[in-house]
């Protein structure tokens, strides 16, 4: 059988470049088969070996493969034989003989050529499936995806493949990221890419093809009791209460919610300066009776800078924009490590110096690691020897937490900064929702996308010592007494419809 087998592989190899093609193509099989046992038993779990199995190695066997038709029409025109002349000079009489299935060389040949193509396809498939997994998107181009990979796995989505919610439904989507993939393989191999990496809303497919398969609009309904503590910059790190109520369904009889924006029956165009999103030019909301109001930004009312590309239709990313890769604000991640305990709030000004630690500038990440400990230390050392001698292993601790906020968050080889991705979920600074909600979003009438503070949200404590504050009777001698009463009976009443 065997010795059947290299006659036959001898025989198909006509020329130096038939040889080349049949070494190739045996070579790459073997090896393919021992790396893929290799990897089903667990001895290399590498990605880019899986790369170089998946990738390099079919694709040289399907070029041995081609190598080989080729070397026998260039062994024709040189010969000047036939192909049936050619054909008995490298084969015997008796495997060139016909019968009735064909002769034994073309049954060799029928044969392989299934074998090879079947090979083929579950390569791909493996292949596909390989590519498919977060492990690959996040590591195959390491430092590149880093920052990507890091805040993945600590976001709600982690055990959410990269794909279903970057590539969509279908083949074409299939295609078009397998394309856009290729396009990427080249740009990091010619450090073409721009660093930060650019959030991709033109390649995201839409929200109704990847979030909507798990998270169903209708669903959203009720509200979302959140408080946030943060703590104050003093020697005791005080904490302050922020209450909040969210109103995240999208109808409640007469009045509207957060996840208005995306039940089946509306839709939200805008038009943005930029692929960034962050400053509107016009936004238009359609009605219930399917006529559409559009809202001009006023401050830019007169600038011709509208174009059709930045049009988009508002989905759960023009929100949700940091669903996954969740860049933190340096305060707001420290307020979050100390309301777990991961630092002890009784050193003195670790709240503000933690922060000054983190938000220092590296040239790269080992220097920040560094330097984040190094300042922390130094400064106990320097303002609080005793502290420092009797803590020491309470400082290392907080001093651990805060270079932990930097690894996540601060990535110098890619260019990502505090601030490098802001995320649209809440309203700092003019982003997020007063983007769109401001008094400049005006329509025809004048009248504005509505932005009073009660939105949205109850207010049950902003920066208050009480997470219930506004909850609590108000005092007719307090400064704030009417707006206590406002925000209460807002809040009870904001259940009815
Ligand atoms: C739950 C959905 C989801 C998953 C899972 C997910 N991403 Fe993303 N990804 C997004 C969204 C949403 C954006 C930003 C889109 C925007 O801002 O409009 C994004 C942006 C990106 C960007 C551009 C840089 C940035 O932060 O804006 C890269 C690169 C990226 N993702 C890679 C990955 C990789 C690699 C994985 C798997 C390890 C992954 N993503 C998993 C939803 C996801
Ligand atoms: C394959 C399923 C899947 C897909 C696709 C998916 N998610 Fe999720 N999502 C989850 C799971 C699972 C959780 C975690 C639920 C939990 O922890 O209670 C989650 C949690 C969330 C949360 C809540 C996070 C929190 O802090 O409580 C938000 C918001 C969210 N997803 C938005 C999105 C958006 C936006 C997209 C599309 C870009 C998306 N998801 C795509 C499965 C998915
Ligand atoms: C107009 C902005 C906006 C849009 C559009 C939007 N969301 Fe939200 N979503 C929010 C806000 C704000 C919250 C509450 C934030 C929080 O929990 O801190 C929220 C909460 C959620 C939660 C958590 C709910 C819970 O009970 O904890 C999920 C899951 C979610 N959204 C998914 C989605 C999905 C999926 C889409 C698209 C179909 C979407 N959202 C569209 C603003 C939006
Ligand atoms: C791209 C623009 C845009 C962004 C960004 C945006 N919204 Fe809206 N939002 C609108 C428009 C337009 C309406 C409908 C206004 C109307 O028809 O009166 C609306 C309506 C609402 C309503 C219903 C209010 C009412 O008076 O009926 C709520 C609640 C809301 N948005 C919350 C949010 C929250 C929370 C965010 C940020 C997480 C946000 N929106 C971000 C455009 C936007
Ligand atoms: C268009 C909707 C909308 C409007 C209008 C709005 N907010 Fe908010 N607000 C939000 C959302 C969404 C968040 C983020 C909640 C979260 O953390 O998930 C938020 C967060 C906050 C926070 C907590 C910030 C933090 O992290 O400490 C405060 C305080 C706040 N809002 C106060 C206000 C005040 C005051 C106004 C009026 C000037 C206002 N909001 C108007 C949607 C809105």
């Amino acid at each position: 059988m065997l010795n059947d087998y290299l006659k036959f592989l001898k025989g198909v190899s006509v020329s130096k470049t038939g040889k080349a093609g049949v070494v190739l193509t045996t070579s790459s099989f073997v090896t393919f088969l021992i790396l893929e046992f290799a990897r089903m038993i667990g001895v290399f779990t590498n990605t880019y070996l899986g790369l170089i199995t998946y990738l390099l190695f079919p694709t040289l066997f399907l070029i041995g493969l081609i190598l080989i038709p080729i070397a026998w029409q260039q062994r024709k025109k040189e010969s000047g034989k036939s192909g049936r002349e050619l054909l008995d000079l490298q084969f015997s009489k008796e495997e060139t003989a016909g019968s009735f299935l064909g002769s034994k060389v073309f049954l060799s040949i029928a044969t392989l050529s299934i074998l090879n193509i079947l090979f083929l396809v579950l390569a791909s498939s493996q292949m596909l499936g390989f590519m498919d997994e977060a492990e690959f998107c996040g590591t195959a181009c390491h430092s590149t995806m880093n920052p990507e990979w890091t805040t993945y796995q600590q976001s709600p989505h982690a055990h959410v493949k990269c794909v279903e919610c970057h590539v969509g439904e279908g083949v074409d989507a299939l295609i078009a990221s397998k394309l856009n993939g290729m396009y990427q393989m080249i740009s990091i191999t010619f450090n073409l890419y721009e660093r930060p990496i650019p959030t991709p809303v033109h390649q995201l497919r839409p929200a109704r093809e990847t979030c909507e398969k798990c998270h169903w609009p209708n669903k959203f309904y009720g509200s979302k009791l959140k408080t946030i503590v943060h703590y104050d910059m003093d020697e005791a790190s005080t904490p302050r209460y922020t209450t909040l109520n969210l109103k995240i369904d999208e109808t409640r009889g007469q009045k509207t919610g957060i996840h208005w924006h995306i039940a089946p029956e509306n839709e939200v165009r805008y038009a943005s300066v930029d692929d960034k999103r962050l400053e509107m030019i016009w936004v238009e909301a359609r009605q219930k009776d399917g006529s559409v109001v559009r809202y001009m930004n006023r401050k830019i009312l007169n600038q011709e800078k509208e174009s059709a590309e930045n049009e988009r239709t508002m989905d759960c990313v023009d929100c949700h924009n940091r669903a996954t890769h969740i860049y933190e604000d340096p305060s707001a991640a420290i307020d979050a490590r100390m309301q777990k305990g991961q630092m002890d709030r009784s050193l003195p000004y670790i709240k503000r110096e933690g922060l000054t630690a983190i938000t220092q500038s590296f040239t790269n990440k080992e220097a920040g690691m560094d330097g984040v400990r190094k300042y922390i230390e130094g400064f106990y050392r320097r303002n609080y020897p005793k502290i420092a001698e009797t803590k020491m292993d309470k400082i290392d601790q907080a001093a651990e937490t805060f270079q932990s906020i930097y690894h996540r968050n601060i990535h110098p080889s890619m260019n990502i900064q505090w601030g490098s991705y802001p995320n649209f979920l809440g309203h700092g600074q003019n982003s997020g929702c007063f983007r769109c909600h401001n008094e400049n979003m005006v329509n025809e009438k004048g009248k504005a996308i509505s932005y009073e503070c009660t939105t949205c949200h109850s207010i049950l404590a902003q920066d208050e010592t009480e997470p219930f504050k506004y909850l609590m009777p108000a005092n007719k001698k307090d400064p704030t007494y009417d707006m206590h009463r406002y925000l209460q009976d807002e809040f009870l009443h904001s259940f009815k419809n």
